[in-house]
């Protein structure tokens, strides 16, 4: 496993997509290890060598792919409403707000003490997800705040577009970070 005890500083983004916002990362952070869990195929031509991909869906069954208090940052960018169930949970579905509770708690059982949990998502959804980070024990460090770089992650940027060109508030990138 590409985490094992380094005694360098492990980041993950849980459904990063394509990955540009961790390739950026790792390049500008070479002393860093990051990983992307994404269920869908990616191929990064250019990878640096600091970025580990894993292909991984988060169901209710599974839990993160790593020990326990081993990862110092999570990010979590656009996944709420987005994680589909597998096939095993379609036979007794659970609703979008238990499926990202449970990701939430088993995020805060793979980050050490201390450890940042950072996510990304419309303004919508945002306090349903602070509820659910203060229910799950994590200490707020950063209340939601629109994200001040809006082209951080590919969603950010398209729904960034989207709230401009629109004007509808509840799609405005937000930004919230809590603490193990
Ligand atoms: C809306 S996109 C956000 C991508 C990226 N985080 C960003 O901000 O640009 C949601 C991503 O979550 C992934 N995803 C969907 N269900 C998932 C699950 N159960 N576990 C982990 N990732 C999932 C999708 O494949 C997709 O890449």
């Amino acid at each position: 496993m590409v985490v094992g005890d380094t005694g360098k500083e492990v980041a993950v983004d849980i459904g990063g997509g394509q990955g540009e916002y961790f390739v950026d990362r790792a390049r500008g952070e070479p002393q860093k290890t990051f990983v992307i869990l994404e269920p869908a195929p990616l191929s990064l031509p250019d990878k640096p060598p600091n970025l580990h991909i894993i292909r991984w869906k988060s169901t209710a069954a599974l839990t993160l792919p790593f020990a326990d208090k081993s990862i110092d940052e999570v990010n979590i960018n656009y996944l709420f409403g987005k994680m589909e169930p597998s096939r095993l949970e379609r036979h007794r579905p659970l609703d979008q707000k238990e499926i990202y509770r449970r990701l939430i708690k088993d995020a805060r059982q793979v980050l050490k003490s201390g450890g940042k949990i950072s996510i990304i998502d419309a303004h919508c959804h945002i306090n349903l997800i602070k509820e659910i980070l203060i229910e799950s024990g994590y200490h707020i460090v950063q209340e939601p705040i629109s994200l001040p770089d809006p082209d951080r992650t590919y969603w950010s940027g398209k729904f960034t577009e989207d709230y401009e060109r629109n004007e509808e508030s509840f799609v405005a990138p937000m930004i919230i970070e809590a603490q193990k």
